[in-house]
């Protein structure tokens, strides 16, 4: 090998980790601490947030939190709760009722968009009551590629976060792409089964027979293969366009797209929230939430360009059942291993080459865990 030829992947010497990591509730808690509290976590899609509603409600990590678009227009993230008593400000019920201001409906302590109290009936009359004190708590909120993005404690920017598959998100015109279907799962398995699963495709043969006509499974390479973001492309077979049940696109193939981008499916995980998978006419989005040690919700989105004409019209229902199957077939394997590792005698077995990005996630996942210290 010369020094210009990438290495092999290998995944030489490597084991899966131990059960603990997918039943312990001290894990769980140190992965809060280590991970889900410093890093970028993808919250929703700037479409979700209606510009004729005020504000949208969300819980990340079983915190409570909304979202509002502040006087500027700038989508600003508050901690849900009112400085007086602590009610719940922002509802399903009336987030498109807030208006400019947000109200508390308990003693009508009113806020600003921006998260200064601007209004609270009767604590005038108390001398040392300072209204600039009693804004509401604010978190780390920054748009990229049309998503969302919170962090509650950043150490870089969203844009730095996602710099190894920024070219990416530009060369898919993602902040361009409109939600066009949701599928939502609830998953009996850690987070982090789902993220080794969608790392490999050792076993597309025996779980994913369609897919695995449509991309055989060793036509995959690594574009990213250390660190939080890792994956790569797969070459579609010569009678695919696409990952869809009859092999056709859903609409027409997105804009500026090389031949060998229209040739290939691009997964990437970005860990700990989001899986992200390229098709040449649609953008596939996974987000993932931790439920506890071992129950995830993952939230499943398809994006597609506006259509500007007729001639362009969707017909995504190929698209979206080919990926409700295999989605379905993913969470079933996830759910078995979730069962087979919290056997008190389970012992993690080697990886295979093939799951060489497994044990990368795994290294960089067990070294972010190590960086806090106990
Ligand atoms: S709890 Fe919000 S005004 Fe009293
Ligand atoms: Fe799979």
């Amino acid at each position: 090998m010369n020094e210009s030829t990438p290495p092999p992947r290998s995944a030489q010497g490597a084991y899966g980790i131990a059960g603990e990591y997918v039943t312990s509730e001290a894990i769980y808690k140190k992965e809060s601490d280590a991970i889900f509290s410093r890093r970028w976590l993808c919250a929703g899609r700037l479409e979700e947030l209606d510009p004729s509603s005020s504000c949208l409600p969300i819980t990340l990590e079983k915190q409570n939190l909304f979202l509002v678009r502040d006087e500027s227009g700038m989508i600003r993230a508050f901690r849900n709760f009112c400085r007086h008593r602590g009610s719940q400000l922002v509802t399903e019920s009336n987030c498109s009722s807030m208006g400019k201001r947000i109200q508390c409906p308990y003693h009508a302590w009113t806020y600003s968009r921006s998260g200064a109290l601007t209004s609270a009936p009767n604590m005038a009359e108390n001398d040392d009551f300072d209204e600039n004190s009693h804004g509401l708590f604010e978190v780390s909120c920054e748009v990229f590629g049309g998503f969302i993005w919170v962090n509650f404690n950043p150490e870089e920017t969203v844009a730095e976060w996602l710099q190894p598959v920024a070219k990416h998100f530009q060369n898919w015109q993602i902040s361009d792409l409109r939600l066009g279907h949701e599928l939502v799962y609830h998953v009996e398995a850690n987070w982090k089964l789902i993220f080794q699963n969608y790392s490999e495709c050792y076993h597309c043969p025996i779980v994913h027979p369609m897919l695995n006509r449509l991309t055989p499974y060793q036509g995959s390479s690594n574009e990213l293969d250390e660190g939080p973001i890792l994956g790569g492309p797969m070459g579609l077979a010569d009678s695919s366009q696409t990952m869809s049940c009859d092999g056709k696109y859903a609409g027409p193939p997105i804009g500026n797209l090389t031949a060998d981008q229209l040739r290939s499916v691009y997964y990437f995980t970005i860990c700990p929230t989001m899986f992200l998978s390229l098709h040449p006419d649609y953008v596939l989005i996974h987000r993932i939430q931790r439920i506890d040690t071992g129950n995830s919700k993952v939230v499943c989105q398809f994006l597609f360009p506006t259509q500007s004409s007729d001639q362009q019209k969707l017909t995504p229902d190929q698209a979206i059942e080919f990926w409700d199957l295999t989605n379905r077939q993913d969470w079933n394997v996830c759910e078995l291993a979730q069962k087979g590792m919290s056997d008190p005698a389970y012992q993690p077995g080697p990886y295979s080459n093939l799951e060489s990005v497994v044990a990368a996630f795994d290294r960089n996942y067990l070294s972010e865990l190590d960086s806090k210290r106990d």
